[in-house]
């Protein structure tokens, strides 16, 4: 179906704007690849040691696949949002403009979770934040509430979003594969650590 696929396109082209590394770079933070993990993403900034960027990051990460997902839902219904908020992640993750090395997913993930279901997306969220306090570790919450939303899915009957979420969770882990290595060595640093 060419509207569709329309959907896919634009939710890849909004996902693939690297918020972190152009706020980095604007608000003179220097090269993320350069820092900590080399990752894109807001718990990467944050080692820059600048809170407001790593906020904003968070932020604009998670709005572009809610918008992505907000624009599909008005103009071509749930099935072209479902896919619009994974062509967001699939932006973000894999961005051609960064030689399809891109971020892990996460702040995304969440952001099109609200979108599509509220409920998942908060619940996903708080359980981002209670593993965050107890763990201390952004990949290890990060890890934990991508397995938990497809329960959150199947809790608050979006049954229809759980094929989405299990391929969301597995390329999850995907992206997360070096921060799992470290985490098996206990090497993985805690939020806020270089
Ligand atoms: O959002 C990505 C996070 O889960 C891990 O980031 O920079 O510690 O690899 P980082």
């Amino acid at each position: 179906v060419p509207t569709l696929g329309l959907w896919g396109v634009i939710g890849y082209l909004l996902g693939s704007i690297p918020f972190g590394m152009v706020l980095a770079a604007v608000m003179g933070l220097g090269n993320l690849r350069d820092i900590g993990s080399g990752n894109i993403g807001a718990t990467n900034v944050l080692r820059t040691g600048s809170k407001k960027a790593a906020a904003l990051t968070l932020i604009l990460d998670g709005g572009k696949a809610a918008v992505a997902v907000l624009l599909a839902r008005a103009f071509a219904g749930e099935d072209a949002a479902q896919l619009a908020g994974l062509a967001a992640f699939i932006g973000h993750c894999f961005p051609v403009w960064l030689k399809f090395k891109g971020g892990k997913g996460v702040a995304t993930f969440l952001g099109l979770l609200l979108a599509l279901a509220w409920p998942v997306g908060l619940a996903s969220c708080a359980t981002w934040l209670v593993a965050a306090v107890i763990g201390r570790i952004s990949s290890l919450s990060a890890l934990v509430a991508a397995a938990a939303s497809t329960f959150w899915m199947v809790l608050f009957g979006h049954g229809d979003m759980m094929f989405m979420g299990a391929a969301l969770t597995l390329l999850i882990f995907w992206t997360h594969r070096a921060n799992i290595s470290r985490l098996r060595k206990g090497e993985e640093p805690k939020i806020g650590q270089k």
